[in-house]
């Protein structure tokens, strides 16, 4: 046994207890100071109103926790049909006929107090005997932290309010700490690493772990800054056809792109957008809310690439002593020393805020702040195996979608880890993305 992994079913047990609290007290802290009328408007044909969010929340425990698990279910198939993210895209949410929020947050408590009395109640031989939806606990990490996941889609949705106004999300970010000079580039030597994860909570798309050979490359030492950003700006980044692909040109042309999203210019300086506060615009945090194109489109600016995926996770995982951590840092949890997850920021930290939270190779805020695009596409690794559904993953393979790693300052630490892939259109803006450059050495 892995000592990393929580070992015997009773530790798997305190940890589904735990991460199932902790979720739910994440969401409720989040929802309560929201006026219910900005939970039950649509916004955005891009997001569900959020209360849709907190009652499909419900729903996926309802159908994991309860009756995948051989426990009666609470609502019928009604409810299933409505809060099905795959039958209803997000621009239609609004018209259906939806639980008002006292009645989902009834909803969600119902089945709460249900699947934990299940649980607890579980006989620990059974649940080993149970297959793989039970080995370790894995379907208590699934619906705990796809409520954790929503709390970043809520987060989102709530970013896009503008009446009623929302206030921003208090910080707790650290001051930077003191900044020796460190060079901007790392370079990671070439060779083959461990990419993905068979933990017990792993998802099937990080499954299984394998090795993948990846050639030496240079990467960042931090993400690009709003500072950065603006250089390129500047520089007519967004006049200039030659820096962008053909799609992302289009896309940059017919929406008239000219910089990120929730920036505008007053009386001659940048502001950005936080919820419905408009503030100055901090140069030295990493640029977030561009799309992939953007991103592609500044790194040919700077004459560099977006990292491969799986240099992205080299450069998070892997060391000189050939073996993966969890983390950056190592396989402790996140700690507000080392990232900025929720709830620390309510926004990116400046970049040199967590030199502890550095990889072996010294790379900084890889886990927080933003999530970071890269030139992969979503593809499954040798030997995947679709798990426990084919809509988690599987039906989003192919080169529609592009990864993300890292997490933003709005994902929850027990979700995010150097092996977790998040993917999404090359066109998302509204999303915590940003992103950090690579090169290849002129000899490897
Ligand atoms: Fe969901």
């Amino acid at each position: 046994m892995d000592a990393r992994e929580f070992g015997g079913a009773l530790a798997w047990k305190d940890r589904a207890r735990e991460a199932l609290g902790t979720s739910r007290r994440r969401l409720l802290e989040l929802l309560r100071p929201v006026p219910p009328e900005a939970l039950s408007a649509q916004h955005s044909r891009l997001m569900s109103p959020p209360v849709w969010d907190l009652a499909h929340v419900a729903n996926y425990e309802e159908q994991w926790l309860l009756r995948a698990l051989g426990q009666p279910g609470i609502r019928g198939p009604e409810t299933d049909r409505i809060y099905d993210a795959f039958r209803n895209p997000r621009p239609t949410r609004g018209e259906l006929p939806l639980l008002s929020v006292s009645e989902a947050l009834a909803y969600a408590e119902q089945v709460r107090t249900r699947s934990l009395r299940h649980l607890d109640a579980l006989d620990v031989e059974a649940a080993v005997r149970g297959g793989r939806l039970l080995d370790r606990g894995f379907v208590y990490g699934m619906v705990a932290r796809h409520e954790q996941q929503h709390i970043e889609t809520l987060i989102a949705a709530l970013q896009l309010v503008t009446t009623p106004p929302i206030e921003p999300l208090p910080s707790r970010i650290p001051a930077p700490r003191p900044r020796v000079a460190r060079p901007r580039e790392v370079l990671v030597p070439g060779g083959p690493f461990e990419m993905g994860s068979d933990a017990a909570w792993a998802y099937d798309n990080e499954r299984p772990r394998h090795v993948v050979e990846v050639p030496a490359f240079v990467l960042d030492r931090f993400p690009v800054t709003n500072r950065e950003y603006l250089a390129f700006m500047e520089d007519g980044g967004y006049r200039r056809e030659e820096l962008w692909e053909p799609a992302g040109w289009e896309f940059c042309r017919s929406e008239r792109l000219e910089h990120p999203l929730f920036w505008r210019r007053k009386r001659g300086e940048w502001e950005r957008r936080r919820f419905a506060h408009w503030e100055r615009l901090p140069p030295d945090e990493p640029v977030c809310h561009v799309c992939w194109y953007e991103a592609d489109a500044y790194a040919r600016w700077a004459g560099r690439r977006l990292p491969t995926e799986a240099e992205w996770e080299k450069a998070a995982a892997w060391g000189p002593n050939r073996r993966a951590r969890v983390h950056p840092w190592g396989d402790s949890r996140p700690d507000s020393r080392r990232a900025n997850l929720w709830p620390i920021g309510g926004h990116p930290a400046p970049v040199g805020t967590f030199p502890e939270g550095a990889s072996a190779w010294g790379i900084e805020q890889l886990l927080g702040d933003v999530w970071e695009w890269t030139s992969s596409d979503f593809q499954p690794y040798p030997g995947f195996r679709a798990f426990p559904y084919p809509e988690y993953s599987a039906v989003f393979f192919g080169t529609e979608y592009k990864v993300l790693r890292g997490g933003s300052w709005a994902v929850a630490p027990d979700t995010i880890s150097n092996t977790f892939r998040n993917w999404d259109y090359p066109i998302r803006r509204q999303i915590f993305a940003g992103f950090r450059c690579a090169r290849t050495p002129e000899r490897a």
